[in-house]
């Protein structure tokens, strides 16, 4: 027998003993969920797919209330929404784990160093200079002369010292520059949009680097006979050799994009004419005095141009300023991640999907150790201290040995946590409830590797391992609080879990259970 109701004004006919989530799935109406997994009993633990039953006073789990006819049921008020995330921000408030490792956090461009440091103590050096790349336009002279602000959050240095982060990535980029098929990214095809760059310094470079893998054709403007801006300018040949400069600066270039020497934009072009010639232009020709702003016609400050911090965009339509027009910078990577950014702001603009939302991920942060974690972190990285390197650059054992210390901050599921997916979408807050975090820990078994901090009571793996009859399976332990999963009889991961870790790792909706190698 079927009953009919209706969902968000829409009627639906779904089977006798369906859920209203089921009913809404029905309807192509998406209800999140965390603790609910097909096939087995629900525990609503988590609520996060509550929804309204007209006539009732509370909101309810829809995937634990059964369908019943004629019942009528909201699932996007503003009602729905604010519990939903309130349930989000209670799982979150006692949470351990670092969504991105804190060296990531802190690298103005958000590189991704913990996978960098993987693939290359690993050898894997044409993954990593990719993962490299992907962020940061001009490694090998970053890796020269950047102050490294990575370095100074290094978890690492709670137990010796800080992972030689900012050496490896030149490393990696130097091995890459010095081989016969140096790292080219793959370009979309042309979109026909034309974009002008006035300054060919880190934050004109960068933006071409990226705009040109997006199909946009690029043209750099530079006061100078060459591109490099303050690079070449500011920095001793002895920091930054002029052929490292020049062998990145051809990286970007051969992409395709074209250099006008000795022009600067506003004295020697007017901006309205780059508006008529171009689809978008950016203003990334660094620290500027105030007659050159006054010439480019742009709104300025005591600090340079006047533009949104978020999309780099100026008061004028398709007109983006970034690097040290904007401010005076101390450091060329931020030049080189405003780069990125503008770019990424003026690809919205260009393809119609502007939009003025900054787009940076949820992240949840662990802070400071308390004492002891960190020897949880240490296991499995080397113990071994800092590497100093015998000459200039790292060699490749000075550079495997040194990225065998990162201790893998980073959590193992940073790109398909569900839990992380649903504090994005709903704007959730990592620390809005003010809870004592849970201690630091980490089981493992070969292969999976379990921490309890990330654990939210789902359940799902606990049911998994019931259905599966693990001779030990996972339980419940502790009280209030306290409570956490845990292997009956104080026995191992291993013991507990014999047949179904696979699927208990694919079915946490955290990382709690997670692929030891991911
Ligand atoms: S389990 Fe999810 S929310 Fe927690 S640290 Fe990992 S990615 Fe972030
Ligand atoms: S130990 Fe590794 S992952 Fe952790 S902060 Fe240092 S470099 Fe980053
Ligand atoms: S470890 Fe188990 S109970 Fe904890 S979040 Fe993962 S599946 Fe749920
Ligand atoms: S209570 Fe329904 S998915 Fe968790």
């Amino acid at each position: 027998m079927n009953v009919r109701l209706r969902i968000d004004n829409r009627e639906v006919e779904v089977p006798e003993g369906a859920t209203l989530l089921e009913a809404a799935r029905a309807l192509g109406i998406a209800i999140p969920t965390l603790c609910h997994a097909e096939g087995l009993p629900p525990s609503t633990s988590c609520m996060v797919c509550v929804v309204k039953v007209k006539g009732r006073d509370a909101l309810v789990p829809s995937c634990a209330v059964r369908a019943e006819d004629g019942m009528e049921v909201e699932s996007e008020t503003e009602e729905v929404a604010a519990a939903r995330k309130a349930a989000v921000e209670l799982l979150l408030s006692d949470h351990v784990g670092d969504c991105v490792a804190p060296c990531h956090a802190l690298c103005p461009a958000r590189m991704e160093i913990p996978r960098m440091l993987r693939q290359i103590a690993a050898g894997a050096y044409a993954d990593a200079i990719a993962t490299v790349k992907r962020d940061i336009a001009l490694p090998a002279t970053l890796g020269r002369i950047c102050p490294a602000p990575c370095e100074k959050g290094c978890r690492r240095a709670a137990r010796d010292a800080a992972v030689s982060i900012c050496l490896l990535k030149r490393f990696v980029a130097d091995v890459d520059l010095e081989s016969s098929a140096p790292y080219r990214p793959a370009c979309a095809p042309p979109s026909g949009k034309k974009v002008a760059i006035a300054g060919a310094g880190p934050a004109g470079l960068a933006a071409a680097y990226h705009l040109l893998q997006a199909g946009h054709a690029c043209t750099l403007f530079d006061a100078l006979g060459e591109p490099g801006g303050m690079l070449r300018r500011k920095i001793e040949p002895g920091r930054l050799p002029p052929a490292v400069l020049d062998a990145e600066i051809a990286r970007v270039t051969e992409l395709g994009a074209q250099f006008v020497p000795g022009t600067r934009a506003g004295a020697d072009v007017p901006l309205a004419e780059l508006r008529g010639r171009f689809d978008a232009v950016l203003i990334a020709a660094g620290e500027l005095p105030a007659e050159a702003f006054e010439a480019l016609g742009l709104p300025f400050g005591p600090r340079g141009i006047l533009a949104d911090k978020k999309t780099f965009a100026t008061p004028e339509s398709g007109v983006f300023a970034a690097g040290g027009v904007l401010r005076p910078l101390r450091m060329a990577v931020r030049a080189v991640a405003d780069g990125k950014e503008a770019a990424r702001s003026i690809d919205r603009f260009l393809t119609g999907r502007y939009s003025m939302a900054h787009d940076e991920r949820f992240s949840t942060h662990i802070g400071k150790l308390r004492e002891g974690e960190i020897d949880a972190f240490m296991t499995g990285a080397s113990p071994a201290p800092r590497v100093v390197p015998a000459g200039d650059g790292m060699t490749p054992e000075e550079a495997a040995a040194d990225a065998a210390r990162c201790l893998r901050c980073d959590c193992r599921k940073q790109h398909d946590c569900a839990l992380r997916h649903l504090a994005d979408a709903c704007g959730a807050r990592a620390h809005r409830y003010k809870i004592e975090r849970r201690a630091f820990a980490q089981l493992r078994r070969p292969g999976v590797i379990y921490e309890p901090g990330k654990c939210i009571l789902c359940g799902i793996c606990i049911a998994i391992a019931e259905e599966a009859r693990e001779p030990l399976g996972l339980t419940f332990v502790g009280r209030g609080f306290n409570v956490r999963v845990g292997v009956p009889l104080n026995a191992g991961l291993a013991e507990a879990l014999t047949k179904v870790a696979d699927r208990c790792v694919r079915a946490c909706p955290t990382a709690a259970l997670a692929y030891d190698a991911d």
